[in-house]
C-alpha cells in the first residue's frame, strides 16, 4: 500500500448499565432500541460528528439476541437514524467480540480505509452460561456435536514451546488430560489449582471488586460511561419467567445490577460451591460470588483517525496504540490475557511496568489474580473502580466496555498507558493498549 499507518483515537465510549440475565431490567427491552439510544446519545453529545461521517459500524455479539440476529449493527444503525450508506458488520470472537470489533475498526482507520467508525457490543444472556441447549436430540447428522472434537493430538496437548516464557507455572498433567470442552466454571477451578490459589483469596478479591464499584459509583465515576435508559420493568411469573403479555411501569435504568452492596467475606464464605471437579485433589473454590454473573447490555465506542478528530476540534479520550490476541489450552481459558497482553505490549512497544491503569475483565477472580501476577502488573492499578464481578459480563458487550472504561479512567487519573484485557471462551485472550491524549 505504501502508506504510513495513521493514529487512531477513541472519541467517546459509553454503554447501558448492565442488567442481570433473564431476570433483570432489560428483559422487557428490545436491545436494538437500547443500542440505538446509546449510539444516538453518543452522537448527540459529540455534535461535531455528522451522521454521514460514520462510515462503518460493527457489532460484537455471541448469542444473537433475536432482535439483533444477522447483522445486529444494521438494525441499530437504522434505529439511530444513520444514513443507509453507513456499512455494517457482525463479529463473534465469543467474550472478546466487541473488543475484536473495535480492533477491526481501528485497523481500518490505521490503514486509511475509513476515517471514522463505531464498535458496538450487545448481549442478552440466560440465567446461566451454557444452560438450555437442546442437546443432540432432533438434530440431523450434520448438526450433532462432532465427537472428534473431544480428541486432542499430541501437539495440541503438549505444552507450547514457549510455555515457560509466558506462564510462571507448568500446567498439571491431570488437567491437560481432560477433554477440551470444560465448562467456563471448570476452567476457573483448573486455573486456581495450577496456580495454587485458595478460595479465600478469590473471595477477598470479589469483596474488593464490589467495594470499589460502590465507592466509584457514589462518586459519579460511571457518569461518563453509563447512558441511562428508560426501560419497562419486566413482569415475572412465580417461576421467574418473563410474562411478555404484561407491561410493567417505566423506570430509569442507570446502575449495574451485578453490584451487591452487602458483599462481604462472611456472605461469600457461606456460598455453596458450583458443580466443578478437582483433578489435583484441591479444594473446590468456584462460587457465584467469585464468578461473574450473566448479563444483558450494550456498549459502544466511536473511533476516528487522530488527524480527522483534531481537524474537527474533538477532544478524544485516548489513542489506541496496541492490540494482541492469543490462544491458550482450553482447560486454562482464563489465562488467555497473559499471552494476549504480552503480544499487545510488544505491539505497542512498551513494558508492563509502564501501564498505569488496567481494566481486566473479571470473568472469575481465579483467573485475574494469577494473570496480573504473571504479567508483573501492580494490582493497585487494576480495576480501580471495581470490575465485572460487580459490573457484570454480558459477553459480546464487554470488550468495548473495558476499552471505554480504561480510557475514561486514564483521562481522570492522568496516567499515560491503559490496558483492557479479557479471557475468551474456547481458550483465548484479547488485549488493547490505549495511551492518554496528553502524550
Ligand atoms: C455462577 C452462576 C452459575 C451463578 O448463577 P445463579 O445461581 O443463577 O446466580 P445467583 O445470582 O442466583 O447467585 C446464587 C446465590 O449466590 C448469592 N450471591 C451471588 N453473589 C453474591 C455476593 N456477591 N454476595 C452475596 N451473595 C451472593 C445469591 O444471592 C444467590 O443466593 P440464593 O441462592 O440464596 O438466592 C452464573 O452466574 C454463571 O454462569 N456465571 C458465569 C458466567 C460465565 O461463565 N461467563 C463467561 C465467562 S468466560
Amino acid at each position: 500500500m505504501g502508506k504510513e499507518l495513521r493514529n487512531v483515537v477513541i472519541v467517546d465510549a459509553a454503554r447501558s448499565a448492565f442488567a442481570r440475565g433473564a431476570r433483570g431490567k432489560l428483559v422487557a427491552t428490545r436491545l436494538d432500541d437500547a443500542g440505538a439510544t446509546v449510539l444516538r446519545e453518543m452522537l448527540d453529545r459529540n455534535p461535531k460528528i455528522q451522521p454521514h461521517m460514520v462510515e462503518d459500524i460493527g457489532m460484537g455479539q455471541v448469542g444473537q439476541a433475536s432482535e439483533l440476529a444477522g447483522i445486529g449493527a444494521d438494525a441499530v444503525k437504522k434505529l439511530a437514524g444513520l444514513p443507509q450508506e453507513t456499512s455494517t458488520f457482525q463479529t463473534n470472537r465469543q467474550c472478546g467480540s466487541s473488543m475484536e470489533t473495535l480492533h477491526r475498526i481501528a485497523q481500518s482507520i490505521m490503514v486509511g480505509a475509513i476515517d471514522c467508525g463505531v464498535s458496538l457490543g450487545a448481549e442478552r444472556m440466560g440465567r446461566q452460561l451454557g444452560g438450555g441447549g437442546r442437546g443432540n436430540q432432533d438434530r440431523n447428522r450434520n448438526e450433532v456435536h462432532n465427537e472428534k472434537l473431544l480428541q486432542t493430538s499430541d501437539l495440541q496437548r503438549a505444552p507450547a514451546p514457549n510455555h515457560g516464557d509466558v506462564f510462571s507455572v507448568p500446567f498439571p498433567d491431570a488437567i491437560l488430560d481432560q477433554p477440551t470442552n470444560a465448562s467456563m466454571l471448570q476452567t476457573a477451578q483448573n486455573v486456581a489449582e495450577a496456580y495454587g490459589l485458595s478460595r479465600a483469596e478469590q473471595d477477598e478479591f470479589a469483596v474488593e471488586s464490589h467495594r470499589k464499584y460502590g465507592v466509584a459509583f457514589d462518586k459519579g465515576v460511571y457518569g461518563d460511561e453509563i447512558i441511562p435508559l428508560e426501560v419497562e420493568t419486566p413482569v415475572f411469573d412465580d417461576e421467574g419467567n418473563w410474562v411478555s403479555a404484561e407491561v410493567g411501569e417505566m423506570v430509569t435504568f442507570d446502575m449495574d445490577e451485578g453490584f451487591r452492596p452487602s458483599t462481604n467475606m462472611e456472605a461469600l464464605t457461606n456460598l455453596r460451591t458450583l458443580p466443578v471437579e478437582s483433578y489435583t485433589d484441591a479444594e473446590i473454590m468456584i462460587t457465584a460470588g467469585n464468578a461473574c454473573p450473566t448479563n444483558d447490555g450494550i456498549s459502544a465506542a466511536i473511533l476516528m483517525s487522530e488527524e480527522k478528530a483534531l481537524e474537527l476540534g474533538l477532544e478524544p479520550i485516548a489513542r489506541v496504540v496496541g492490540f494482541g490476541v492469543a490462544g491458550v489450552k482450553q482447560q486454562f481459558m482464563g489465562l488467555g490475557p497473559i499471552p494476549a497482553t504480552r503480544k499487545a505490549l510488544a505491539n505497542a512497544g512498551i513494558e508492563a511496568g509502564q501501564i498505569d491503569r488496567v481494566e481486566f475483565n473479571e470473568a472469575f477472580a481465579a483467573q485475574v489474580i494469577p494473570s496480573i501476577t504473571d504479567l508483573g502488573i501492580d494490582m493497585a492499578n487494576v480495576n480501580v473502580n471495581g470490575g465485572s464481578l460487580a459490573i457484570g459480563h454480558p459477553l459480546g458487550a464487554t470488550g468495548a466496555r473495558l476499552v471505554g472504561t480504561v480510557s475514561h479512567e486514564l483521562r481522570r487519573s492522568g496516567g499515560r498507558y491503559g490496558l483492557a484485557t479479557q479471557c475468551i471462551g474456547a481458550g483465548m485472550g484479547i488485549s488493547t493498549i490505549v495511551e492518554s491524549m496528553d502524550n
